[in-house]
C-alpha cells in the first residue's frame, strides 16, 4: 500500500514533549501562565519516571540535621568533578522547596512517628562534606515515581494542561535557529501532526534502553538527543552512562539501592562482603560506578555466585520481614516475579543494570537549550528547552547520586516551565514555517512503511543493543570500541535497507520500534565516539586501558555533532566550575 498520510496541524503555545516528572512539572509551571499541551508516547502514568523507587534527595533535616551545602559536595564529588557547580548548586537549594511543594500536592509519602517525611539513607550521600552519615532520601515506600507520576498528572488535568497521549515525536522544527514546534505521528490512528508551537519543551527521557541489560522501560530510547542532533544540534557527554549495581540477575530490573540504605549487603561465592574491600568507609553504599565495578570485579576474578559464576547476591532478610514489608514491598513483589525469590529468606541475584543517562540535551541552568555559537562561545537556542533524564544541565557531571534523579525533574522541570511559559508570554504570534518543516520526519516514516521489507528489525535491534553491552559496558577499551565502531556501520547500513513488515497505520508498533531503532543507532554512534576518544576513567565511563581519572586532559565536557552520512564529530566544552553564591575553594577544602 502507498503510506498517503493526512497531516493534521495544532497550534498552541508552550509544547512539552514527554509526560514523565520532568514533563509534567513542566507543563504544570508553563500551564499556569500560558496555554499549554504535552505530547507523551505513552499514556502519561506509564512514563518511566512510574519505576523510581527509592526516593528524591532533599536536605530536610529530618533524621538529623543536614544542609543543602553538604548535598552539593557529595553532588560535585558523585560526578567526578565533571558537574556544573552553578547548577548543582541551583539544584540542591531548590531541593527541600520542590518536595514540600509535592507535600502539598498531595504526594503520598511515607512518614516518620512524628507525622514529618520519612527520609532514608542512599549511596553517596554523606552529612559535613564526607564525615557522617545522613538520611536525604524522601520517600513513598519503594514507589516515590509511581506516587509523584500520579500527584502531577492530577495536578496538570486541574490546571487545564491538553495531553495528546500516544504521539510518538519525528522531528523538531527550528525556523531560523528559532524552536518552533515538532512533527508527530498518531500512534493510534495513524497520520503526521504539526504541532506549530511558540516553545518547545524536551523531556523524552534516556536513553540506557541501548544497553541488552536494563533497568529501563521500552520508551528509553534517547529520541530527545538523536531529534536534537538531527536538527543540526550537539548532545552531551553521551558516553557516560550510569550502570545501577543491582539489576535482577537475568531481567535487568531495578532492586532499589534504598534495599542497601535499609542494611542489605552484598555477597560473592565464598558468601563475603566484597565490598568492605572495594570501599572501606562506604561500604555497599559507595557511588555506584564502584559499587557496579565491584561486583563486576568479583565475577572478572571468579568469585561470582550461580552455575555460571556470574552474579552477586544481595542480602535483605536479616533486617525482618515487617520492615520489609513496610519499606520495601515493591521489592519483595519484584524479587519474586523476576528471580523467584522471597527475599525476607532469601537472597536476590543481582548484576549492574544500565540505569541512568548522565548525558544528553545540553542546557544551562535555566533548562536553555545550548549550543556554541559561531564565536565558539555557548549561545542560547530560542525557544528551545529540556528537563529531565533527556537533558545535560549538567547536575551529574559523569555519575549521578542516587535520589538526585527525581530531584533533577523536580527542579529543573519547574524552571523549565516557568523559563518557557514567561518566553512564550513575550511572543505575541507564532513563528511561520517553511514549506518543508517536518519533511524529514514524514520522508522516514514513508520509507519505513512504503520500502520492501528486506530485514527484519527486530533481531536488528537486539544485537544493537547486545553490542553495546559487550563492548561498551562497566569495562571499556580501545579495541572494543574500536570493534564496536565497525559493527555501528554495519548496523546503519542494516537499518537504511530496513522497511517495517506491519504496513498498517493504526498501532504499528512494527513502525514506532524501527523509528526508535533509527534513534538509537545516532545515541550508540555518540557514544562510541565519546568513550573512544576520552581515554581517561570517569564516573561511569571505565576505561580499563585508562584506568585513571585525567583532570589534565580531559576535565571537559563532550559535545557530539551528527554529520551527513551518520558519522559523529567531536567539540568539546570547559566545565562550570564557579557556583552561585558559595565560595568553590571553600567548599572543595570544606570550610564551611
Ligand atoms: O536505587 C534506586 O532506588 C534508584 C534511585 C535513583 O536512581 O535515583
Amino acid at each position: 500500500m502507498s503510506a498517503s498520510m493526512n497531516l493534521t496541524t495544532h497550534r498552541v503555545g508552550a509544547l512539552v514533549v514527554g509526560a514523565g516528572g520532568a514533563g509534567l512539572r513542566a507543563a504544570l509551571e508553563a500551564g499556569r501562565l500560558v496555554d499549554t499541551a504535552v505530547i507523551s508516547q505513552v499514556f502519561p502514568t506509564r512514563s518511566h519516571t512510574v519505576s523510581a523507587q527509592g526516593g528524591i534527595g532533599a536536605s530536610l533535616s529530618n533524621v538529623e540535621h543536614d544542609d543543602w551545602r553538604y548535598h552539593m559536595y557529595d553532588t560535585v564529588k558523585g560526578s567526578d568533578w565533571l558537574g556544573d557547580q552553578d547548577a548543582i548548586e541551583f539544584m540542591c537549594r531548590e531541593a527541600p522547596s520542590v518536595v514540600i511543594e509535592l507535600e502539598h500536592m498531595g504526594l503520598p509519602f511515607s512518614r516518620m512517628d512524628d507525622g514529618r517525611i520519612y527520609q532514608r539513607a542512599f549511596g553517596g550521600h554523606t552529612s559535613k562534606f564526607g564525615k557522617g552519615e545522613v538520611h536525604r532520601s524522601c520517600a513513598a515506600a519503594d514507589r516515590t515515581g509511581h506516587a509523584m507520576l500520579h500527584t502531577l498528572f492530577e495536578e496538570c488535568l486541574k490546571q487545564g494542561v491538553h495531553f495528546y497521549n500516544e504521539f510518538y515525536t519525528l522531528e523538531i522544527l527550528l525556523q531560523d535557529g528559532v524552536a518552533c514546534g515538532v512533527l508527530a505521528w498518531d500512534m493510534v490512528r495513524g497520520g503526521f501532526h504539526l504541532f506549530h508551537a511558540k516553545a518547545v519543551l524536551l523531556a523524552t527521557g534516556g536513553y540506557a534502553r541501548v544497553f541488552r541489560t536494563t533497568s529501563n522501560a521500552h520508551i528509553c530510547t534517547g529520541d530527545g538527543a538523536a531529534l536534537c542532533m538531527r536538527a543540526g544540534l550537539p548532545s552531551q557527554d553521551l558516553e557516560f552512562l550510569q550502570f545501577h549495581p543491582t539489576g535482577i540477575y537475568g531481567a535487568g530490573n531495578l532492586i532499589t539501592e534504598a534495599v542497601r540504605g535499609e542494611g542489605g549487603y552484598l555477597l560473592n561465592c565464598k558468601d563475603d562482603r566484597f565490598m568492605e574491600v572495594c570501599a572501606p568507609t562506604e561500604k555497599d553504599l559507595a557511588c555506584r560506578d564502584v559499587v557496579s565495578r565491584g561486583i563486576a570485579e568479583e565475577v572478572r576474578g571468579g568469585r561470582g555466585c550461580g552455575p555460571q559464576g556470574d552474579y552477586a547476591l544481595l542480602k535483605i532478610d536479616h533486617i525482618g520481614k515487617d520492615k520489609i514489608m513496610e519499606r520495601l514491598p515493591g521489592i519483595w513483589e519484584l524479587a519474586m516475579v523476576f528471580a523467584g525469590v522471597d527475599c525476607t529468606k532469601e537472597p536476590i541475584p543481582v548484576v549492574p543494570t544500565a540505569h541512568y543517562s548522565m548525558g544528553g540535551i545540553p542546557t544551562d541552568r535555566f533548562a536553555r537549550v545550548v549550543t556554541p555559537g559561531d564565536d565558539g562561545a555557548e549561545t542560547v537556542v530560542p525557544g528551545l528547552y529540556a528537563a529531565g533524564e533527556a537533558a545535560c544541565a549538567s547536575v551529574h557531571g559523569a555519575n549521578r547520586l542516587g535520589t538526585n534523579s527525581l530531584l533533577d525533574l523536580m527542579v529543573f522541570g519547574r524552571e523549565g516551565g516557568r523559563q518557557m511559559g514567561e518566553y512564550v508570554a513575550s511572543q505575541s504570534s507564532w513563528l511561520d514555517l517553511s514549506e518543508s518543516a517536518g519533511s524529514a520526519g514524514m520522508a522516514e516514516v514513508r520509507r519505513l512503511l512504503n520500502g520492501p521489507a528486506q530485514r527484519a528489525m527486530g533481531p536488528l535491534m537486539e544485537q544493537l543493543r547486545l553490542d553495546m553491552e559487550m563492548h561498551c559496558g562497566v569495562f571499556r577499551t580501545e579495541s572494543d570500541l574500536r570493534e564496536l565502531k565497525g559493527k555501528l556501520a554495519g548496523h546503519r547500513a542494516a537499518f537504511a535497507n530496513l522497511s517495517v513488515q506491519d504496513k498498517g497505520l493504526a498501532y504499528n508498533l512494527d513502525l514506532i520500534e524501527a523509528l526508535e531503532l533509527g534513534h538509537m543507532l545516532d545515541v550508540c554512534s555518540a557514544i562510541a565516539e565519546g568513550a573512544l576518544a576520552r581515554r581517561e576513567s570517569r564516573g561511569g565511563h571505565y576505561r580499563d586501558d585508562y584506568p585513571r581519572r585525567d583532570d589534565a586532559g580531559w576535565h571537559k565536557h563532550t559535545l557530539a555533532f551528527l554529520e551527513p552520512g551518520g558519522g559523529v564529530g567531536l567539540d568539546y566544552k570547559p566545565v562550570r566550575m564557579q557556583p552561585l553564591t558559595v565560595d568553590s575553594i571553600a567548599l572543595a577544602e570544606r570550610k564551611y
